[in-house]
């Protein structure tokens, strides 16, 4: 079964409203009228509002880093999932590997973020991945599904089409080691398979994987040729319109 692909861009910690809007507009510019993909960009907060504007009228998801999961109330610093929506955001990425690593955000934590967003109708990317000494302590398998189960707890079947999974190795985040097509479409064929049991097969035929850690114009055709890699999440080269519509054009 082949899944809409989807190019999303975490633009991570990155530019200032003039920045950002002249950046979403060489994107908007250079995206082809596509039927078989879908591109999103994930601005910082501070900009999706403006970003939002320039992105009017062309079919680019507009996304948060990350979404609490009450809609209002004392929780300094969280935004909530009304306010991404009354901004122009219709998705939300959660348990990114930088939450996770540098802000401790647990399972627990990002599950609740999650389910908030599906709540109030976002589309969901859940990202998880493990660390290089995980890897080398032969725990990935493990890690991973950890990180699943807790991250997808009480999500119910119905709103799993609101869900898109992020697998980061985060050794290959922002280091230009890119994990090979054989390593990637290995794991996502294993998490696949742990989606289906989970939930069912269908939905875990319908679920999009994306892949991210260097994605990069030059990796990404071999990637897209697997068959259980359904994108990218692409952080460093989101940052440059030439080298991110290389990606959205992947072949
Ligand atoms: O969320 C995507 C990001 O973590 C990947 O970063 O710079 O390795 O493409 P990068």
């Amino acid at each position: 079964m082949k899944r809409k692909a989807l190019i999303a861009g975490n633009w991570k910690m990155h530019m200032t409203v003039l920045e950002g809007c002249r950046l979403a507009a060489e994107i908007v510019a250079s995206c082809k009228d596509y039927t078989d993909r879908e591109v999103l960009l994930a601005p910082p907060c501070t900009i999706i509002s403006e970003v939002s504007h320039i992105l009017a009228g062309s079919k680019i998801i507009l996304s948060s880093h990350n979404v609490c999961w009450e809609e209002k109330g004392a929780f300094t610093g969280e935004i909530s999932p009304t306010m991404l929506q009354d901004a122009g955001a219709s998705c939300a990425i959660v348990g990114h590997s930088e939450r996770r690593q540098v802000f401790f955000e647990s399972d627990e934590v990002i599950n609740k973020r999650l389910k908030g967003a599906l709540a109030f109708g976002l589309m969901g990317i859940l990202c998880i991945g493990e660390t290089l000494e995980e890897r080398e302590a032969g725990n990935t398998q493990a890690v991973l599904e950890r990180q699943v189960r807790k991250g997808l707890a009480d999500v119910p079947a119905s709103q799993m089409k609101q869900v898109v999974l992020a697998y980061e190795p985060v050794w290959a985040i922002g280091t230009g080691v890119t994990a090979s097509k054989e390593q990637v479409q290995e794991t996502h064929a294993a998490l696949r398979q742990l989606i289906s049991e989970i939930y069912e097969k269908d939905i875990a035929e319908g679920l999009r994987i994306l892949y991210g850690g260097s994605v990069k114009a030059t990796n990404v055709d071999e990637l897209m040729s697997q068959q259980d890699i359904d994108g990218a999440l692409v952080g460093g080269a989101a940052l440059d319109s030439i080298s991110f519509a290389r990606i959205i054009n992947f072949e």
